[in-house]
């Protein structure tokens, strides 16, 4: 049997916690990594007792894991607004700003976070911080445009590096664009970084969630620590 460790118990216990705020006729989106994946597996059991939802997905990965664990989705393509949706995190501060695409996934991930009517962030106790930062930014490039690109992001401060896959090869979004990833250092305005970056021709979308998460589940493996963003900005 596999010993299951502090961080993955952290995981589950906030993704067990986010999924059962979920109620029959609700659409959800499903997040991407490995903590979304707790809650599709947690999904996957509410729905085999009895549970009747259906979902949307943010990443191929995440469709996939979720046809196999039973659950029913629609294409987001048809969808213009979901009921509530479940996804992990990089890393996120104190006022719910948080960065996330470390699985590549974060352009979907905002599109389906902004159709939300209620966003439920799940970590474990390793991805809060004071300042956002210790992680790069990942960003989805257009593979046209990644010199280019590459040069603005560096007049911004930031350190780009193209994400490679295993074999050594550009690492592709499911939209078949490169993932660029970040270094920023402590980034003391999130806000104004979002825009510079999202002003950058041929940056189709980036890391930092500022406004979407309304709720954030922390597992610290012995309990779950539950905030709600009283005021969305
Ligand atoms: C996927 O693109 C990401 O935004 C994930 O939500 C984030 O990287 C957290 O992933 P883990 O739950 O695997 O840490």
């Amino acid at each position: 049997m596999m010993i299951e460790t502090a961080t993955d118990r952290g995981k589950r216990e906030a993704a067990e916690a986010a999924v059962a705020e979920i109620e029959s006729g609700m659409l959800v989106g499903l997040g991407t990594g490995s903590t979304a994946a707790f809650a599709i597996s947690a999904l996957g059991k509410r729905i085999r007792d009895g549970l009747r939802v259906t979902t949307v997905g943010t990443s191929r990965a995440t469709e996939a894991a979720a046809r196999a664990a039973g659950i029913a989705m629609l294409d987001f393509a048809d969808v213009a607004q979901t009921d509530l949706v479940i996804d992990g995190a990089d890393e996120i501060d104190p006022a719910f700003r948080a960065i996330k695409g470390g699985g590549g996934a974060m352009l979907r991930e905002k599109i389906v976070a902004r159709s939300a009517a209620r966003m439920i962030c799940v970590v474990d106790a390793t991805k809060p911080v004071a300042t956002l930062g210790t992680r790069p930014v990942p960003i989805e490039v257009l593979p046209f445009a990644r010199s280019f690109v590459c040069d603005a992001v560096r007049a911004l401060g930031g350190e780009p590096v193209v994400r490679l896959a295993a074999n050594g090869a550009p690492a592709l979004s499911d939209q078949s664009n490169l993932l660029i990833d970040c270094r920023f250092g402590p980034i003391m305005d999130p806000a104004d970084l979002a825009r510079e970056l999202t002003a950058v021709a041929g940056m189709l979308g980036h890391g930092l969630f500022l406004d979407e998460i309304d709720a954030l589940f922390i597992g610290r493996g012995q309990g779950i620590e539950r905030l709600e963003r009283h005021i969305k900005s």
